[in-house]
């Protein structure tokens, strides 16, 4: 069997014979891998960055699409295992790990790619937010990156009723059929006028200079819930002056693994898989296992990279 092994934390992935993988137990489903997701966790992992992958040789990729070859089922797979990997031709799901059925017509690739992206604003609105009134308005920052187009999707399933979309490309907003309005970022930043925000919830993958000038432009008097997401401004710090906390009604918040439970997210996504399914397709690249040697640290792909074993 073909498979991505990771020897060496600084080499990367090589691509490797093993053994066939015996057949699975009582406990587990064994699934053909049809497309497996390269995400920053899976990156953060193969490097012997993660914590919870600390032993080598390391078998990359924590999800997938895969298909019962006995039932000829498509499934979504996750599982964080020692000596579990989805970069694999086959794999052996525990049941009792993420093991979710997906409608006949899911794209293997598409998905793969959009799980890891969608559970970030699934995630901080189910987890991060609460008590949100009833047909809640959201805004985005960061609206066209992968997060910031599935995150539409997931704030209206979770009840928002108007989306607003922050982003630097007018074009690539207008585009976005979802949002409900937009707010393109002008140069400089502080340009930008925010002062008819209305939102309920902000989910923010930008941060730096944008969420700045935006916490300190907002004229709503609403309660407003901010979740920090992303970093894509590449500025991880902002200061905000206490004054302006105490006069205005923001809830500071941050999502992603350490804010939320491992727990919480296997439950969660018995909701937001097949929830997704109905979504439009998010685009991905990709790329054949054989070639994970070659394409591992090419900083020319642009997009969400699947593997195909
Ligand atoms: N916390 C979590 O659970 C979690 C999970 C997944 C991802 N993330 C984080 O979420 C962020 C988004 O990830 P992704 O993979 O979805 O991103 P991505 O698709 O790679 O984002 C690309 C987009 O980012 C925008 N962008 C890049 N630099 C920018 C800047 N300086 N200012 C404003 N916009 C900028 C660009 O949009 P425009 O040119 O149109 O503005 C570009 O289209 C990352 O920071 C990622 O680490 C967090």
């Amino acid at each position: 069997m073909q498979v991505a092994q990771v020897n060496d934390w600084a080499e990367g992935p090589r691509y490797t014979t093993t053994d066939k993988l015996p057949a699975p137990s009582a406990d587990e489903i064994q699934l053909r891998v049809l497309a497996a997701g390269a995400h920053q966790v899976v990156r953060s992992r193969a490097a012997g960055n993660h914590y919870s992958a600390k032993t080598l040789p390391h078998y990359p990729g924590v999800d997938g699409v895969g298909k019962d070859e006995t039932t000829g089922k498509l499934y979504y797979f996750m599982h964080f295992g020692d000596r579990f990997g989805s970069f694999s031709e086959y794999v052996n799901v525990p049941r009792d790990a993420v093991v979710i059925p997906l409608p006949d017509g899911v794209d293997p690739v598409s998905f793969a790619a959009s799980v890891n992206p969608a559970m970030s604003s699934w995630m901080a609105i189910t987890q991060r937010t609460n008590d949100l009134p009833k047909n809640w308005t959201a805004l985005i920052i960061g609206a066209t990156s992968a997060s910031g187009r599935l995150a539409v999707h997931a704030a209206k399933a979770l009840g928002a009723a108007k989306v607003v979309g922050v982003a630097r490309s007018e074009n690539a907003l207008k585009a976005d059929k979802s949002l409900d309005g937009h707010i393109a970022l002008k140069e400089p930043v502080t340009a930008t006028d925010f002062s008819a925000v209305d939102a309920d919830v902000i989910l923010d993958y930008v941060y730096g200079d944008v969420t700045h000038h935006l916490l300190t432009t907002l004229k709503t008097k609403k309660p407003v819930q901010y979740v920090q997401i992303g970093t894509l401004s590449g500025t991880a710090e902002i200061s905000l002056a206490g004054p302006l906390l105490r006069s205005t009604n923001i809830t500071l918040r941050g999502a992603g693994p350490g804010s939320w439970r491992l727990s919480a997210l296997e439950v969660e996504l018995k909701t937001l898989v097949p929830a997704m399914a109905k979504w439009p397709a998010l685009d991905a690249v990709n790329i054949p296992l054989k070639d994970i040697e070659n394409k591992w640290n090419d900083r020319s792909i642009k997009g969400r990279v699947v593997f195909t074993p």
